[in-house]
Protein backbone atom coordinates (compact mmCIF):
# COMPACT_ATOMS: atom_id res chain seq x y z
CA UNK A 1 0.00 0.00 0.00
CA UNK A 2 1.52 3.34 -0.83
CA UNK A 3 2.56 5.31 1.83
CA UNK A 4 3.69 9.42 2.31
CA UNK A 5 5.75 11.32 4.71
CA UNK A 6 4.99 14.69 6.05
CA UNK A 7 5.89 16.64 9.19
CA UNK A 8 4.69 19.86 10.70
CA UNK A 9 6.88 22.58 11.00
CA UNK A 10 8.19 24.53 14.12
CA UNK A 11 5.43 27.35 13.19
CA UNK A 12 2.60 24.85 13.06
CA UNK A 13 3.55 23.85 16.59
CA UNK A 14 4.32 27.88 18.01
CA UNK A 15 0.59 28.74 16.53
CA UNK A 16 -1.20 25.87 18.23
CA UNK A 17 -2.65 24.62 14.56
CA UNK A 18 -0.94 20.63 15.57
CA UNK A 19 -4.49 19.32 16.27
CA UNK A 20 -6.40 21.50 13.32
CA UNK A 21 -4.50 20.27 10.80
CA UNK A 22 -4.03 16.69 11.74
CA UNK A 23 -7.95 16.88 12.67
CA UNK A 24 -8.27 17.57 8.38
CA UNK A 25 -5.85 14.85 7.56
CA UNK A 26 -8.19 12.28 9.30
CA UNK A 27 -11.21 14.16 8.33
CA UNK A 28 -10.34 13.64 4.78
CA UNK A 29 -10.36 10.08 5.34
CA UNK A 30 -6.38 9.97 5.42
CA UNK A 31 -4.73 6.75 7.50
CA UNK A 32 -1.65 8.02 10.17
CA UNK A 33 0.68 4.96 10.21
CA UNK A 34 2.91 6.63 12.29
CA UNK A 35 3.24 9.74 14.33
CA UNK A 36 6.47 11.56 16.81
CA UNK A 37 7.11 15.15 17.95
CA UNK A 38 11.23 15.55 18.10
CA UNK A 39 13.68 18.36 16.72
CA UNK A 40 15.01 18.16 13.77
CA UNK A 41 19.18 17.60 13.94
CA UNK A 42 21.11 19.60 11.56
CA UNK A 43 22.29 16.04 9.79
CA UNK A 44 18.79 15.38 9.38
CA UNK A 45 18.01 19.02 7.77
CA UNK A 46 20.71 18.91 5.69
CA UNK A 47 19.67 15.67 4.37
CA UNK A 48 16.05 16.27 4.20
CA UNK A 49 16.21 19.50 2.27
CA UNK A 50 19.54 18.29 0.48
CA UNK A 51 18.15 18.69 -3.41
CA UNK A 52 17.66 22.62 -2.47
CA UNK A 53 21.31 22.91 -1.35
CA UNK A 54 22.90 26.49 -2.54
CA UNK A 55 19.25 27.55 -3.10
CA UNK A 56 19.36 31.23 -1.45
CA UNK A 57 16.19 29.64 0.64
CA UNK A 58 18.34 26.76 2.33
CA UNK A 59 20.25 27.81 4.97
CA UNK A 60 17.63 29.61 6.45
CA UNK A 61 15.20 26.64 5.65
CA UNK A 62 17.44 24.89 7.42
CA UNK A 63 17.76 27.09 10.61
CA UNK A 64 13.93 27.29 10.91
CA UNK A 65 13.31 24.05 11.07
CA UNK A 66 15.56 23.47 13.61
CA UNK A 67 14.36 26.28 15.41
CA UNK A 68 11.75 24.22 17.52
CA UNK A 69 10.04 20.84 17.63
CA UNK A 70 8.35 19.55 14.72
CA UNK A 71 5.59 16.79 14.40
CA UNK A 72 6.53 13.94 11.77
CA UNK A 73 3.94 11.23 10.51
CA UNK A 74 3.55 8.98 7.82
CA UNK A 75 0.16 8.26 5.86
CA UNK A 76 -0.87 5.47 4.16
CA UNK A 77 -3.75 4.77 1.58
CA UNK A 78 -3.96 4.49 -2.39
CA UNK A 79 -2.74 7.22 -3.74
CA UNK A 80 -1.78 9.00 -0.52
CA UNK A 81 1.11 11.14 -2.04
CA UNK A 82 -1.40 13.04 -4.43
CA UNK A 83 -4.19 13.09 -1.88
CA UNK A 84 -1.93 14.92 0.58
CA UNK A 85 -0.30 17.22 -1.62
CA UNK A 86 -3.95 17.99 -2.65
CA UNK A 87 -5.04 18.69 0.64
CA UNK A 88 -1.85 20.71 1.52
CA UNK A 89 -1.83 23.03 -1.45
CA UNK A 90 0.77 24.66 -3.10
CA UNK A 91 4.30 25.59 -1.59
CA UNK A 92 4.05 29.42 -1.50
CA UNK A 93 0.68 30.21 0.37
CA UNK A 94 -0.36 33.27 -1.93
CA UNK A 95 -0.90 30.39 -4.40
CA UNK A 96 -2.40 27.83 -2.45
CA UNK A 97 -6.20 27.38 -3.04
CA UNK A 98 -8.01 28.86 -0.02
CA UNK A 99 -9.35 25.71 1.06
CA UNK A 100 -5.89 23.48 1.48
CA UNK A 101 -3.69 23.93 4.58
CA UNK A 102 -1.37 26.29 3.66
CA UNK A 103 -4.15 28.28 1.48
CA UNK A 104 -5.98 29.09 5.30
CA UNK A 105 -3.07 29.05 7.91
CA UNK A 106 0.03 29.43 5.56
CA UNK A 107 1.61 33.29 5.62
CA UNK A 108 5.40 32.89 3.94
CA UNK A 109 6.38 30.42 1.57
CA UNK A 110 9.74 30.23 3.66
CA UNK A 111 7.35 28.77 7.40
CA UNK A 112 4.46 27.10 5.11
CA UNK A 113 3.51 25.12 8.05
CA UNK A 114 3.42 21.99 6.76
CA UNK A 115 5.98 19.39 4.77
CA UNK A 116 4.54 16.54 2.31
CA UNK A 117 6.59 14.02 0.11
CA UNK A 118 6.02 14.84 -3.36
CA UNK A 119 6.46 10.97 -4.82
CA UNK A 120 6.78 7.64 -3.29
CA UNK A 121 10.66 8.06 -4.43
CA UNK A 122 10.84 10.74 -1.77
CA UNK A 123 8.74 9.75 0.79
CA UNK A 124 10.48 6.60 1.03
CA UNK A 125 14.04 8.42 1.41
CA UNK A 126 12.19 11.01 3.56
CA UNK A 127 10.64 8.59 5.70
CA UNK A 128 13.93 6.84 6.51
CA UNK A 129 15.48 10.04 7.80
CA UNK A 130 12.25 10.10 10.71
CA UNK A 131 11.55 6.67 11.40
CA UNK A 132 12.46 3.24 12.00
CA UNK A 133 10.36 0.12 10.39
CA UNK A 134 9.51 -0.80 13.68
CA UNK A 135 7.66 2.79 14.07
CA UNK A 136 4.99 1.93 11.63
CA UNK A 137 1.49 0.37 12.66
CA UNK A 138 0.01 -1.91 11.02
CA UNK A 139 -3.95 -1.67 11.09
CA UNK A 140 -7.04 -1.10 9.33
CA UNK A 141 -9.12 1.84 9.81
CA UNK A 142 -13.35 0.74 10.67
CA UNK A 143 -14.14 2.60 7.59
CA UNK A 144 -11.33 2.46 5.64
CA UNK A 145 -12.25 3.06 1.77
CA UNK A 146 -15.92 4.22 2.51
CA UNK A 147 -14.47 8.09 2.35
P1 LIG B 1 8.71 22.17 1.74
O1 LIG B 1 7.54 21.45 1.22
O2 LIG B 1 9.15 21.89 3.13
O3 LIG B 1 9.94 21.87 0.76
C1 LIG B 1 11.04 22.77 0.63
C2 LIG B 1 10.79 24.07 1.31
O4 LIG B 1 11.61 25.12 0.89
C3 LIG B 1 9.39 24.52 0.96
O5 LIG B 1 8.44 23.71 1.61
C4 LIG B 1 9.44 25.98 1.35
O6 LIG B 1 9.23 26.18 2.74
C5 LIG B 1 10.85 26.32 0.99
N1 LIG B 1 10.88 26.97 -0.32
C6 LIG B 1 10.66 26.42 -1.51
N2 LIG B 1 10.79 27.32 -2.50
C7 LIG B 1 11.11 28.46 -1.89
C8 LIG B 1 11.36 29.77 -2.36
N3 LIG B 1 11.32 30.07 -3.64
N4 LIG B 1 11.65 30.70 -1.45
C9 LIG B 1 11.70 30.39 -0.14
N5 LIG B 1 11.46 29.17 0.38
C10 LIG B 1 11.17 28.22 -0.50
Amino acid sequence: MEKTFAYLKPNTIQRGLVGEIIRRIEEKGLKIVALKMLTISESMARDLYREHAGKDFYEPLLAFIQSGPVVAMVLEGENVVQRLRNLVGKTDPLEAAPGSIRGRFGVSIRKNLIHASDSIESSNRETNIFFEESEMNDYSLMNEGQF
